[in-house]
């Protein structure tokens, strides 16, 4: 288990990949129909979501004011770093599985293991998240054309108290439309990864559109004012620090990047799809760099937009756009972008249960998880058993969680998964150096090293409770491995 190399070489990772040959017996490969276009639209679609559409706001808000564009241009500098490091990740081992491959590669079963496990915090707890917001613009766009739900079958029937830590009820059931799309999304991805890309491409069209629509309309509203002196009576693009750490002031961009960091979410989700792309080793980079790149120059620009509309102060909300599209006086656009709002977080859970689904089948197929997960449909090719699992837990946390509790754990995740990813890149560099690689990271020695350090920057960014639960999942990860990972485990037998 120590030497990992000697078990599982890149070669052989390679030739299955290619071969599609990493199943046993019976069990098809995974279906190769992704082309360049569309692994870019599967980033877009994973990335736009419930960061820009909903946390802008409070980051604004609470955190850094008018300077909340610095904290999503933080946020991309250390995705562009971890996006450069996957790109060539994901053409060097061009295999589904994502950091929990690439760990799997270079540093070994423990480390892979800790990864996959901690990828779950990404996709899985990513998709609860994402999907309780959903339900949420999806039951106030129902109540902008007249049908009104039961709030009792519309929230969850659990509240969380950041602040006192206690848990309390709500008085309300379940939250059915969460998990109605969860359903839904779990059905289409067991059906096809070709039917799920091109409903996914449509979504991107959509939801691209309606940012578009926004920027344009609302940034000729754009009042300087806003940017410079709203509560702030030094005229100061970064508020003055309130006197606590985080809030306002350079913590408090800080703070934001951190928050916000959850709107980039999803590029590297692109790297679970590289045995369903035509042409992986040049279409990973394309698709992961690509989709980053679009993403932040939107982000920036509606960051930008919506706190020259709206003083910052205002815009702790949980639909921000919404605000700053009666504050622009086109309230007529607000029925859609909200339509554009539910269709893009129905793409972020698309990609995210997509990408759980793959890692676990890399898992499994490792024997590190049971193994009928990494079992492939034999009509559909897609990897069906850990798809309707993953879906079926999904759907019941999405059911009585308050999101609250969630997101933030999405984001220590990744941030700690990338900064794996960006060690692994220079451990592969040096214990490899022969080896063929169709992209590789621009500056390797001080962009990968930057990637790690941003990354445990922005984790430092996040409170200690995230902290704390992040330890309590990895301890959990652990118990579990050493009871029936390792037991089970392809390398070790
Ligand atoms: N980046 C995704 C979102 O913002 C997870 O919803």
């Amino acid at each position: 288990m120590s030497n990992i190399w000697t078990l599982k070489s890149l070669r052989e990772l390679e030739s299955e990949a290619v071969a599609g040959t990493s199943e046993s017996g019976s069990i098809k490969h995974l279906k190769r129909t992704l082309s360049a276009l569309n692994l870019v639209a599967l980033g877009v679609g994973g990335i736009i979501g419930a960061g820009i559409f909903v946390l802008t706001g409070h980051a604004a808000a609470a955190n850094a004011g008018p300077a909340v564009s610095l904290s999503f241009a933080l946020g991309a500098t250390a995705c562009a770093f971890a996006g450069l490091c996957y790109a060539e990740m994901a053409s060097t081992v061009p295999v589904s599985g994502s950091a929990y491959t690439y760990a799997y590669a270079t540093i070994g079963e423990l480390m892979a293991w800790i990864i996959g496990w901690d990828l779950i915090l990404e996709y899985a707890v990513g998709a609860i998240t994402v999907a309780i917001g959903w339900s949420g613009y999806f039951t106030s766009l129902l109540g902008n054309l007249g049908i009104h739900l039961p709030s009792q079958l519309t929230s969850a029937p659990l509240a969380y108290d950041a602040a006192a830590r206690t848990w309390s009820l709500t008085g309300a059931i379940i939250n059915l439309p969460a998990m109605a799309i969860i359903a839904a999304i779990t059905t289409l991805l067991v059906i096809g990864i070709q039917e799920s890309a091109r409903f996914n491409n449509v979504i991107v069209v959509i939801k691209l559109a309606v940012i578009v629509i926004f920027i344009a309309c609302a940034a000729p509203m754009v009042s300087t004012h806003n940017w410079v002196t709203t509560g702030n009576p030094d005229g100061a693009f970064i508020p003055p620090n309130a006197g606590t750490t985080g809030i306002f002031g350079w913590s408090g961009v800080l703070r934001g990047a951190a928050v916000v960091f959850f709107a980039f979410i999803g590029f590297d989700a692109v790297s679970t799809a590289a045995q369903e792309a035509k042409n992986p080793t040049r279409d990973m980079p394309i698709g992961i760099l690509g989709s980053l790149a679009i993403c932040t120059v939107l982000y920036v620009v509606v960051a930008f937009v919506l706190t020259g509309i709206v003083p910052y102060d205002k815009l702790n909300v949980p639909d921000p756009i919404a605000v700053g599209i009666d504050a622009a006086g086109i309230g007529w656009l607000s029925s859609i972008v909200k339509f554009g709002v539910v269709m893009g977080l129905t793409s972020v859970i698309l990609v995210l249960l997509l990408g759980q689904s793959r890692v676990f089948r890399a898992m499994a197929h490792d024997g590190l998880l049971p193994q009928s997960a990494s079992a492939t449909h034999p009509r559909f090719r897609t990897p069906y058993i850990a798809t309707i699992g993953i879906g079926v837990v999904v759907c019941g946390f999405a059911g009585i969680l308050p999101i609250g509790l969630v997101g933030e754990l999405v984001s220590i995740g990744t941030l700690f998964a990338f900064a794996v990813v960006c060690m692994g890149v220079l451990m592969l560099r040096i214990k490899h150096p022969d080896q063929k690689r169709p992209f590789r990271t621009p500056a390797v020695w001080f962009v990968a090293p930057a990637g790690a350090i941003v990354s445990v920057i922005l984790m430092l960014g996040l409170p200690l409770d995230t902290w704390i639960r992040l330890a309590v999942w990895l301890a959990i990860g652990l118990v579990i491995y050493v009871f029936y990972g390792r037991r089970h485990s392809r390398a070790g037998n």
